[in-house]
């Protein structure tokens, strides 16, 4: 089996410390910092943007695992490249033409992802598997942290997993992930798991990224 990796999303963190926080789940072993940018209009929220990924880049070396809800997207891949993403994941839903937007991501030499919605079929991602290196099973529909996890999901994440087959690519499942949610999601094929509320909502940031890895017989 693929190792798994944990993904804190700093959107559950304390966002006046947001360095402090970066460098205290990078200490407590998490693999990628999973960075969700909203935009009050493809989700009904807003976080933050370029200018606070740039700022936190300097706490972390690991991965910045980039998700953006954000609509239109194209014009913005240029900021979070720069502000230092290593991976931009854009939502299919989001950019007319999905497979120029990930030709744009691989020109600025970032790793690129692909996201659906928990609506979105996992066919839709068929003809752009070759372009990218994760796809990103929403297991909550996007906005907001904190929500319950979706088991309608779990059927898709086997297709995709199907679909995927022997190519390099990871999936990765974000939403409601909690130690409860973790091995269903890992049993059908996710080996990414994105968790906010599960990490940052405890007191041992250590203890709850741990609690999120498969038990190893
Ligand atoms: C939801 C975000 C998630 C969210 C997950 O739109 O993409 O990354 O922070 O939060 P939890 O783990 O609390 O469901
Ligand atoms: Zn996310």
């Amino acid at each position: 089996m693929t190792d798994v990796l944990i993904a804190p999303s700093i959107l559950a963190a304390d966002f006046a410390r947001l360095g402090e926080e970066v460098r205290a789940v990078d200490a407590a072993g998490a693999d990628w910092i999973h960075l969700d940018v909203m935009d009050g209009h493809f989700v009904p929220n807003i976080s933050f943007g370029p200018a606070v990924v740039k700022a936190l880049r300097a706490h972390s070396a690991k991965c910045f695992d980039v998700h953006l809800m954000i609509e239109p997207v194209d014009p913005y891949l240029d900021a979070f490249a720069g502000a230092g993403a290593d991976r931009i994941i854009v939502h299919l839903e989001a950019t007319r033409h999905l497979d120029r937007t990930l030709q744009a991501i691989a020109g600025l030499g970032k790793k690129a992802g692909v996201s659906l919605n928990p609506a979105t079929p996992a066919c839709m991602v068929a003809h752009v598997l070759d372009r990218v290196d994760l796809v990103l099973a929403m297991t909550v529909n996007p906005g907001f942290g904190g929500q319950r996890f979706l088991p309608s999901q779990l059927a898709k994440i086997r297709e995709l997993r199907r679909m995927i087959g022997d190519r390099p690519i990871r999936i990765e499942v974000d939403g409601g992930i909690t130690p409860e949610t973790a091995p269903a999601v890992i049993e059908a094929g996710a080996s990414v798991l994105v968790a906010g509320s599960a990490v940052f909502g405890a007191a041992d940031y250590a203890a709850a990224i741990a609690a999120l890895r498969p038990v190893t017989p």
